[in-house]
């Protein structure tokens, strides 16, 4: 586990280099909540993941609205997709917060691949998309297909590679009984069959994309 003096030699090293940081805290532009490095205490691997599932949250129900039809084009969803992509930006942020946990008990094959895996897929098959969605508001077809790709990408990548991460860092942390350690999924992933592109924990692939 973390000691207070590991924490403070880490804060040193940080302090002695260039990186554009205040001791273990990175500041972003795209950061709703600031990455951070090696969390130390439980109390900051609970925000992390407590604001991540609120970005979650706060993209499902956009991607839901689109499928019921409650969300129109134009103007409409150009001002709701950029609100959303504020919160997709951060996702990236608590994955670095999560990812760089040093002294994560038997990291596991599933977590590692989970980290990698949204590094490969989160900036082109979220991100991307939902800019498509605000450079082009008013076009039915980009925008079905943007969020076509974004929950396929969501329901088999995204979503459960975040549980994987989310239930292995808390339980290092010992409060998997107190934070979310499952993503919810949106309605779209009900009608998406694939194979999650991590296995779990356990070796196995879990049984559904579409529920927790
Ligand atoms: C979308 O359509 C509206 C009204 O027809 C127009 O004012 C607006 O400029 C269009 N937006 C884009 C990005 O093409």
């Amino acid at each position: 586990m973390h000691s207070f003096t590991q924490a403070l030699v880490l804060g040193m090293a940080a302090a002695a280099t260039a990186y554009p940081r205040s001791g273990r805290i990175m500041k972003r532009d795209t950061c709703i909540l600031d990455t951070v490095i090696d969390p130390a205490t439980s109390t900051e691997v609970a925000a992390s993941i407590n604001q991540w599932f609120s970005d979650v949250t706060t993209v499902n129900s956009f991607l839901n609205d689109v499928a019921s039809g409650a969300q129109g084009l134009g103007t409409s969803i150009q001002q709701r997709a950029s609100s959303v992509f504020v919160s997709a930006a951060d996702e990236p942020c608590q994955l670095k917060t999560l990812s760089s946990i040093s002294d994560l008990q038997g990291v596991t094959d599933a977590f590692t691949c989970a980290v990698s895996d949204l590094e490969d897929v989160f900036e082109l098959h979220v991100l991307d998309n939902l800019q498509n969605i605000i450079n082009n508001p008013n076009s039915t077809s980009v925008v079905t297909a943007a969020v076509q790709d974004i929950n396929n990408f969501r329901c088999c990548n995204v979503l459960p590679d975040a549980s994987i991460l989310w239930l292995d860092a808390a339980d290092d942390s010992g409060i998997s009984n107190q934070v979310p350690t499952c993503a919810p999924r949106e309605d779209a992933c009900s009608s998406i069959t694939c194979q999650p592109s991590c296995a779990l924990d356990n070796g196995v692939f879990g049984s559904s994309v579409s529920s927790c």
